[in-house]
């Protein structure tokens, strides 16, 4: 009792300095750009690394929410939620704030109350986010295609993009073994042509570019997809080719995978599925080595040693190209 006294005078002179209340240090700077957290009054955290944060916050009537901040680039999360996903009506947690100050980006978000695929890799959830993943990428097409030039362009991935980020990736030796620059040259003697008919044949649509189980949240039979910081648009199926890599591991059967996708999704994007979930990879791998190069390798102590799999990953991937 005498506790509870003692908290609640504290409670009080907090309240009448008008500061919040058990506001972790490093949102205390922040709290003023949404002034619904000061009245938390449990922070949980969920995961934290130097890039961004996630807490469960619990409100004075129960209520939870998720309140995450991003840092440096991981700050765009927010802008995608409001100039991408909004706009593109694609199916993610209710955000009640979104906001976007210098290098950091905060949201406050739905608690999505379920256990993530990772956690509970049930084999009808894969088939259920491939299934998620066709629809997605149907409508934003039919989306995009009537809304057009609405969209930032800063949300665009363009195939001169991937071809400079693998001409930088060549030259960082101090992350390649040996002879994986002049394995990449080859790549870039191939991967140009394949680009170009990639970004012809098929249509921009929504890429979430973290298709994984721990971003994916089951509650009974349907799927939530968490985590948008590295969504963009273009025409490559990365999402799919994250997708079936995952199942493999989790002993599910990578065909079942593909055609819940291919059931799923208007005729234009099920041409040649097998070629557009290798240039998938593709796209996907490039765009995650450059982000580890530029970022993740100072985030990340241990993603140094990542590239070399990587890189040779991409090489496997080229070569069924030709
Ligand atoms: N809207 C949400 N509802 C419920 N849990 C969430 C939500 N957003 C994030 N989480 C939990 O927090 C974890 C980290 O969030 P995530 O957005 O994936 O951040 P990170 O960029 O660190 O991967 C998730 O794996 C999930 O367990
Ligand atoms: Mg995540």
């Amino acid at each position: 009792m005498k506790v509870l006294e003692l908290h609640h005078s504290s409670y009080t002179n907090h309240q009448k300095r008008g500061e919040a209340m058990n506001t972790p240090q490093a949102w205390t700077e922040y709290i003023h750009l949404v002034p619904a957290l000061k009245n938390a009054v449990v922070w949980k955290s969920l995961r934290q690394w130097s890039l961004s944060e996630v807490w469960r916050v619990t409100m004075p009537g129960g209520n939870t929410m998720i309140a995450k901040k991003g840092m440096g680039e991981n700050s765009r999360e927010a802008a995608v939620y409001e100039h991408l996903l909004r706009p593109l009506k694609v199916d993610s947690p209710i955000i009640y704030n979104a906001i976007s100050e210098g290098s950091v980006g905060i949201l406050l978000m739905e608690d999505v109350k379920g256990k993530s695929v990772e956690e509970n890799p049930d084999g009808r959830y894969f088939i259920e986010a491939a299934r998620k993943l066709a629809a997605m990428r149907t409508e934003v097409r039919s989306r995009l295609a009537n809304k057009g030039t609405g969209i930032k362009d800063v949300f665009y991935l363009k195939k001169d993009k991937l071809i400079n980020d693998l001409v930088h990736l060549k030259k960082q030796h101090q992350l390649l073994e040996i002879n994986q620059d002049v394995n990449l040259q080859r790549a870039l003697d191939v991967l140009p042509q394949h680009l170009e008919q990639l970004y012809k044949r098929f249509p921009v649509t929504i890429t979430h570019n973290d298709y994984y189980p721990k971003n994916m949240v089951g509650i009974n039979k349907t799927l939530k997809i968490i985590d948008w910081a590295n969504a963009n648009l273009s025409p490559h199926l990365g999402d799919l080719y994250c997708l079936i890599t995952s199942a493999e591991e989790y002993g599910v059967s990578p065909k079942e995978v593909i055609d819940a996708y291919r059931n799923n999704v208007t005729e234009e994007l099920a041409i040649d599925l097998d070629w557009q979930i290798t240039m998938g990879g593709i796209c996907w791998t490039i765009y995650m080595l450059r982000w580890l190069i530029d970022y993740g390798v100072d985030a990340i102590p241990e993603a140094k040693d990542w590239v070399p799999d990587m890189v040779n990953e991409l090489e496997r991937l080229l070569e069924t190209l030709s």
